[in-house]
């Protein structure tokens, strides 16, 4: 068999059930405040790289312009020391891509993982967290499944860390917009670090939000696990409204979302609404609930908008 010897991949999205929003050392992407994560089963990238007479990127097989390819190959620094040894790297996303949907998270995860492989760097699970945030803050939490904290400390100690919890619960993604945002995560934190009035009052909370969050992980205690995410959420998306030019990720579609969540949870099925750079609403729920949950919702919502995913099963890297 003609072996080609392609490096290989495969890393899950997370969604912060306490927000990353903001850095406070914009190179090294060392956030102001502590966040934690849930992974995703059915949100991942694959990520292949070989040898190749250029360099080269490929999203869902589409070249990607000189910006991301500058943006990728910078990162590729970090594995690469010999710059004539040109890879083309090609990516697969099981989710749209930077539609709010954490691409971000499993893109970088995946691309480490692969480099390390393909380079043959050897490195621990603790530095390859630490890089890939040096690619995309989030993506230093898809290293630990299904709890993650990413912890705001120095360079070597900001990296993702695993949360002890037994709780099983599943995730329900409604999709009310699967374009490209107009403003980036990056871009969106940035303006609101650089003139949201209400910026140190989120960090502040966040901080508290983050050790609160472990402590009911640990305990099994999903009621506060969800309200605290939900207003977690919240404010959050309130610091963008208080910038100099205020902007907001959520639209009326995000709010009627949130509105049959509300209606589901009185009628006595726990679930607690997530938003992060878009208006796409991720729905946390016991595992044991998500199916119904799922049933109700598609009610309203076409099936193909809804996607219901378990937690992730961790990573994988192999070769071809
Ligand atoms: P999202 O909400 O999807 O995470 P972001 O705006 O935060 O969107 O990030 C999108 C960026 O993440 C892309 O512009 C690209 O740089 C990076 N990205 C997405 N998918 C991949 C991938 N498979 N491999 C490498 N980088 C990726
Ligand atoms: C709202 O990790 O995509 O999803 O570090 O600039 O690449 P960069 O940002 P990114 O931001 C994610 C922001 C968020 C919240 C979160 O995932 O914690």
């Amino acid at each position: 068999m003609d072996r080609k010897n392609i490096s290989c991949a495969k890393a899950n999205a997370n969604i912060a059930i306490i927000k990353y929003w903001g850095k406070k050392d914009e190179k090294l992407k060392i956030p102001f405040n502590n966040s934690i994560s849930f992974t995703l089963d059915a949100f991942y990238t694959i990520t292949k790289i070989e040898n190749s007479s250029e360099d080269e990127f490929y999203i869902n097989d589409t070249k990607q312009d000189e910006q991301e390819k500058t943006k990728i190959f910078n990162f590729v620094k970090n594995f690469r020391s010999d710059f004539n040894q040109k890879i083309k790297i090609s990516s697969y996303n099981s989710m749209p891509t930077a539609a709010g949907l954490s691409s971000s998270s499993s893109g970088f995860a995946a691309l480490t993982l692969a480099l390390n492989k393909h380079f043959n760097t050897n490195k621990s699970i603790d530095e390859l967290s630490r890089i890939s945030r040096l690619g995309s803050g989030s993506s230093s939490r898809s290293f630990h499944t299904p709890f993650c904290l990413w912890k705001s400390d120095d360079d070597i100690n900001s990296i993702g860390t695993k949360v002890d919890s037994n709780l099983d619960l599943s995730m329900i993604i409604v999709i009310v917009n699967d374009k490209k945002k107009e403003i980036s995560s990056n871009q969106g934190m940035k303006m609101c670090v650089d003139s949201s009035s209400i910026f140190e009052k989120w960090y502040t909370q966040a901080n508290i939000d983050s050790l609160k969050m472990i402590s009911y992980l640990k305990n099994n205690d999903f009621t506060n696990v969800g309200k605290l995410m939900e207003s977690n959420t919240n404010l959050m998306h309130r610091t963008t409204l208080f910038c100099e030019t205020p902007f907001s990720y959520l639209t009326y579609k995000t709010y009627k979302v949130i509105d049959l969540i509300k209606q589901i949870r009185k009628s006595g099925l726990e679930c607690y609404y997530t938003m992060d750079a878009g208006p796409n609403v991720k729905i946390l729920c016991k595992k044991e609930d998500s199916y119904q949950i799922y049933e109700i919702l598609s009610k309203t919502y076409p099936k193909d908008k809804l996607i219901l995913s378990n937690c992730g099963k961790g990573f994988e890297v192999w070769s071809e």
